[in-house]
């Protein structure tokens, strides 16, 4: 339809998209194959990429869903690997009329499985240089905090050398924290963001995507992010809502994320028309398009199927997000 194409053409910013999230079921099987990964036996959903596509559609929980997340990112090896992973994620983006991308990787869950920084860091770098020549999108990445791992283990990954090299020399613009939401806290967190916050880089965290609204004002308060990762939870908070309305903090919204993961029942329970009237500014974006059924624009057909918003709301909201986004000025205006 019209509206299809006057969504498409928006300059849209995603600001939540983890790049382990955009590994097809397809891509995943050709890459278990090649590099010799055994998928697990004994789960009838890795018979084949239908099974898994079918098994997504059944997700029952955020923690549901990690555990294929983290079975499926095994298959990754190679600097070659990652690159062509993201370029599958940035010619999706094109498609979809992003014009700017902060995306999010999850370091740990490799260095665990004895793949270096530098080799997710590499391919990484590699595809966001294409994007950028081949699509024009620019980007900026966001190293992640797995938050079900021990504390220690996640300091020593901020303190590592090559992570500090590249919050150093700008490859990495800010951190975020992800994984596993209700049994950790923010607070757990408190000495990698203050250090982070000392190097100037950018800082946001998942909070109140499953969590509670606490988890939101604590990742203010102690963390001090300047953006909050899904935060639909605000909406049991009023006086919490006034003040991110006040204060200007983004929300990034992940609607089919949202609904693949049951935190609500169908999109229209996204609160979507209760952030636009309060003057709460928000992104729209996929999280793990791979695996909920659909990329950027996906997400913004849905949310204007849910709510209907009119052309002058879809305008704001793609002038906030590009406001909010964490690239220079300069890009800004050229986006504006
Ligand atoms: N929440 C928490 N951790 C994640 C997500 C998410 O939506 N996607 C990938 N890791
Ligand atoms: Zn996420």
């Amino acid at each position: 339809s019209t509206f299809h194409s006057f969504l498409q053409q928006l300059p849209k910013c995603e600001h939540h998209m983890h790049l382990e999230g955009s590994l097809s079921p397809e891509v995943l099987f050709t890459l278990a194959k090649r590099n010799n990964i055994t998928l697990p036996q004994d789960d009838p959903a890795f018979q084949s990429p239908e099974t898994l596509l079918a098994r997504y559609d059944r997700f029952t929980s955020l923690d549901d869903f990690l555990h294929y997340y983290y079975i499926g990112m095994s298959v990754l090896i190679s600097d070659s690997d990652f690159e062509d992973l993201a370029m599958d994620y940035f010619r999706h983006a094109a498609a979809d009329g992003v014009a700017h991308a902060e995306v999010f990787f999850d370091p740990q869950a490799h260095i665990e499985r004895g793949i270096s920084y530098n080799t997710v860091l590499t391919g990484f770098s590699a595809a966001r240089a294409r994007a950028q020549k081949e699509f024009g999108i620019t980007s900026e990445l966001i190293c992640c905090f797995l938050r079900h791992l021990p504390v220690p283990n996640c300091v020593s990954m901020f303190k590592d050398a090559d992570v500090q090299a590249s919050f150093k020399n700008g490859s990495v613009t800010g951190i975020g924290l992800d994984s596993s939401e209700k049994p950790f806290p923010p607070a757990l967190f408190e000495e990698i963001y203050a250090g982070a916050k000392e190097l100037g880089l950018r800082r946001t965290a998942h909070a109140g995507e499953e969590g509670p609204s606490t988890f939101i004002s604590d990742s203010l308060d102690i963390l001090k992010v300047e953006r909050i990762d899904h935060g639909i939870r605000l909406i049991e908070d009023d006086a919490l809502l006034q003040k991110i309305a006040k204060d200007g903090t983004m929300l990034s919204v992940c609607p089919l994320s949202n609904v693949l993961l049951r935190c609500v029942k169908e999109v229209k329970e996204v609160p979507i028309r209760k952030f636009l009237d309060a003057g709460v500014k928000f992104s729209i974006n996929s999280d793990d398009p791979a695996y909920f059924g659909g990329y950027i624009l996906d997400n913004y057909c849905a949310v204007h199927e849910a709510f209907d918003l009119s052309v002058a709301e879809w305008t704001s909201i793609c002038r906030a997000g590009i406001e909010g986004s964490w690239c220079s000025q300069a890009r800004k205006d050229e986006m504006l």
